[in-house]
């Protein structure tokens, strides 16, 4: 049985970098030798569920072709992975909305205020803030690691630290 869970209670005040120290080393633990990208990104979404509080939504969007068209080439756009939380929006165009800025940028997008962002898709009436953080694997973004949260200014720089951390170890195994 896999029994990863926060040494502390999910609600209670922990340090938040040590937090993201067992997340991370939770996540290690579970996709280290499996080289199935599905199954790695389904565990990772559910230990950010069961060790981030306050959120509504953990997952991912990867980095995939375009619906294909006749005659035309498709581009890329970000198509929905693995998540915990409501079913959601399943393309965004490179570029729109929160999550698309950081595939587009390949930059984290620590947002305080969902209503307050140009474009942002709101999959879920409840999120009031937001945390996108690019996966790069020789440069290139090849997904997007999504956290919403109910309560506005959620994330810390701390948690963008942390989350950007978990995208470099999954680099590879996704
Ligand atoms: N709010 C995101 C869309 C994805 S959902 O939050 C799951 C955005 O603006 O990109």
């Amino acid at each position: 049985m896999y029994d990863f869970k926060p040494t502390g209670a999910k609600d209670a005040a922990l340090d938040v970098a040590e937090l993201y120290r067992e997340l991370l080393g939770a996540a290690d633990a579970l996709t280290a030798d499996e080289p199935d990208a599905v199954a790695n990104m389904a565990n990772v979404a559910a230990l950010l569920w069961e060790f981030l509080p306050d959120l509504n939504w953990a997952g991912f969007y990867r980095v995939a072709p375009g619906k294909p068209q006749v005659g035309l080439s498709p581009a890329l756009e970000l198509v929905l992975g693995p998540f915990v939380g409501r079913p959601a929006c399943i393309r965004i165009p490179f570029g729109t909305g929160v999550c698309g800025a950081a595939a587009a940028s390949g930059a984290t997008q620590l947002v305080e205020d969902v209503h307050a962002f140009p474009g942002h898709i709101a999959c879920d009436a409840a999120s009031q803030s937001e945390l996108v953080v690019p996966v790069l694997r020789d440069g290139a973004v090849v997904a997007v690691i999504d956290l919403d949260s109910p309560s506005p200014a959620r994330f810390s720089q701390t948690d963008a630290a942390g989350i950007e951390g978990l995208a470099a170890l999954l680099s590879n195994r996704i």
